[in-house]
C-alpha cells in the first residue's frame, strides 16, 4: 500500500513522522474519509468543504491547494488494488519542540493513503444491530473532525465492551450521534435527526440520506431529539462513510421497534446503494 506523505509517495512500512509531530504529541490535527466507489470518490465537494470547516476550527491554514490535494487522491485512488476504497486525509500542525502554543513558521505534515472498503457484513444489515447509550462526555466542538479520538475512543469500546457495535450519546438528554457514525431516527414516519451544530460532526452520509429520503418523499425533519423519543423511535438508523447505514435493532437490550430492520430506512439504504 502506497501512502502519500509530505511531498512523496512511498510504501506504508517506510512512511515516517517525527515524535515531536504535534499530530503524535498533542492530537493537533484534522482528518477526512472519503468513501471511494468504483474508483470515485462519493460526495467530494462536500468532504472538501467539511476539511476546510476543521482546519479553520484549529486555526491551521491548508498547507496545500484543492488541485494539489485533488491530485494526490487521483493517484492514490487509481493505484489502490481495489476499486471501492476508504481515503483517509490527514493534517497535523507539524514538528516543533513541545509546548501548547502555535509555533510559528510551522510546516503542516500532510498525510493521504487509501485502504480497500468493504461493505458491512450482510448479518449487520438483516438482523441488525445493538447499540448501547451513554452520556457524551466529548468537548463542545464536535463539528470539527480532529485527530483527537480519545474521548470517541472510550466510548465506542464501551459499547465493543458488551458486544454491541455502537455507543449512542445522549447530552443533556438530548440526542447528539453516535462514538465514530450520526444517528437518524423513524419517528411516527418521518424521519429526525439532530440539529447539525458543534455538539456534533455535520455527516456526509446523514446529507445524503436526508436529501435521499426528500427525493423519495419522506418527510424529514432537523430537531431536538430527547432520550425518550430515541427509545421509542420506530427505527434507528447509525449512517458513516465507512458503514453506510446500519439498522440498531437493540438499543441497552430493549429491541427498536419491531426488532427488526425497518421499512423507511430500508428503501434509503436501497436509494443509497443506487446513489454510491
Ligand atoms: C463522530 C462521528 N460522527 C459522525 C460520523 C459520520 O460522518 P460521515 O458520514 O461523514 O462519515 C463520523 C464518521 O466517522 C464520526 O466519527
Amino acid at each position: 500500500m502506497k501512502v502519500y506523505l509530505n511531498g512523496e509517495f512511498l510504501p506504508l512500512e517506510e512512511a515516517r513522522v517525527p515524535v515531536m509531530d504535534r499530530g503524535f504529541v498533542f492530537g493537533d490535527g484534522v482528518y477526512e474519509v472519503v468513501p471511494v466507489y468504483h474508483r470515485r470518490p462519493l460526495a467530494w465537494e462536500r468532504h472538501w468543504a467539511r476539511l476546510e470547516h476543521s482546519l479553520q476550527g484549529i486555526r491551521l491554514a491548508n498547507p496545500l491547494s484543492r488541485e494539489a490535494w485533488e491530485q494526490i487522491v487521483e493517484r492514490l485512488v487509481a493505484e489502490s488494488e481495489q476499486a471501492d476504497q476508504s481515503l483517509y486525509l490527514q493534517i497535523t500542525r507539524g514538528v516543533a519542540p513541545r509546548d501548547h502554543g502555535f509555533p510559528a513558521n510551522i510546516v503542516p505534515t500532510v498525510l493521504a493513503m487509501s485502504k480497500p472498503l468493504a461493505p458491512p457484513p450482510q448479518a449487520w444489515l438483516q438482523d441488525g444491530v445493538q447499540a448501547v447509550t451513554r452520556q457524551d462526555d466529548r468537548w463542545l466542538h464536535c463539528d470539527l473532525k480532529t485527530t483527537a479520538l480519545l474521548a470517541n475512543l472510550l466510548l465506542r469500546q464501551q459499547a465493543l465492551d458488551v458486544g454491541a457495535v455502537e455507543c449512542i450519546l445522549l447530552r443533556d438528554g438530548r440526542l447528539t450521534e453516535g462514538a465514530a457514525s450520526n444517528v437518524v431516527l423513524v419517528i411516527d414516519g418521518t424521519l429526525v435527526s439532530p440539529p447539525r451544530d458543534h455538539r456534533m460532526l455535520a455527516g456526509i452520509t446523514l446529507e445524503l440520506v436526508m436529501a435521499l429520503a426528500q427525493r423519495h418523499g419522506v418527510t424529514v425533519q432537523e430537531r431536538e431529539v430527547t432520550e425518550a423519543e430515541l427509545r421509542g423511535a420506530q427505527e434507528i438508523w447509525l449512517t458513516s462513510s465507512t458503514r453506510e447505514m446500519l439498522p440498531v435493532t437493540r438499543l441497552d437490550g430493549v429491541p427498536v421497534g419491531t426488532g427488526k430492520p425497518g421499512p423507511v430506512g430500508q428503501r434509503l439504504l436501497a436509494a443509497y446503494q443506487a446513489l454510491k
